[in-house]
């Protein structure tokens, strides 16, 4: 979806409470962080004045061109969340906000913040995944197809969760919301 388009279609959700969930998911955040998946940036006006740098990566670079209105001072990188072009242990935290249904190699992008979180790091995300429950899970299952080639990749039916146990994370905190369908996860790199 192109840059502008997505913003149009998002001001709606924001206004509902979206925007005030991406300030919550970002609260109490410190030192150094990145944002995977950023897109327009939507996310980056509402972190703390305790974080002193926001990296901020996206495979979409006119979406990063938007981004950069929105945040002058964040270094924004043109990357995939499945090769990231960090060291080892770069980041205090990483923040996901509606990302991992689009992207085509969850564990191996998982592995990859788990890789430049330092140990002890905070992974936080907030992400359309798959229903708890067998009938809603099943719906997602027959609509994805359809919504995927519609949205250009996103699916409905991802289990971020089960990715981000996968990938060695331990879980802090999980709060699910829409019948299960929308997940805030708090998760952490063990400290050793
Ligand atoms: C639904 S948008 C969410 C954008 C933003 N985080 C927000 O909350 O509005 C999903 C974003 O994930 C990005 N994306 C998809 N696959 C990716 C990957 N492998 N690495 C990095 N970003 C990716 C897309 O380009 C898109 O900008």
């Amino acid at each position: 979806m192109k840059a502008l388009a997505y913003d149009a279609v998002m001001a709606p959700l924001g206004w509902m409470g979206l925007t005030e969930a991406r300030r919550k998911l970002v609260r109490g955040l410190a030192g150094r962080v990145l944002e995977v998946g950023t897109g327009t940036g939507l996310a980056l006006p509402g972190y703390p004045d305790t974080v002193t740098s926001v990296t901020a990566i996206d495979v979409d670079a006119e979406a990063l061109e938007r981004a950069r209105r929105r945040r002058p001072d964040a270094e924004l990188v043109h990357a995939s969340v499945e090769e990231l072009p960090f060291p080892d242990a770069a980041f205090d935290a990483v923040v996901s906000s509606l990302v991992f249904c689009s992207v085509d190699a969850p564990a191996r992008g998982l592995a990859e913040v788990f890789r430049v979180l330092r140990p002890g790091g905070e992974l936080r995300m907030l992400e359309h995944v798959r229903a708890p429950s067998s009938g809603l899970a099943t719906a997602q299952d027959l609509l994805t197809p359809a919504w995927k080639r519609l949205t250009g990749g996103c699916r409905l039916n991802r289990d971020t969760w089960l990715f981000v146990q996968q990938a060695g994370f331990e879980g802090v905190r999980r709060v699910q919301r829409l019948q299960g369908m929308s997940e805030l996860i708090i998760a952490r790199r063990p400290p050793h």
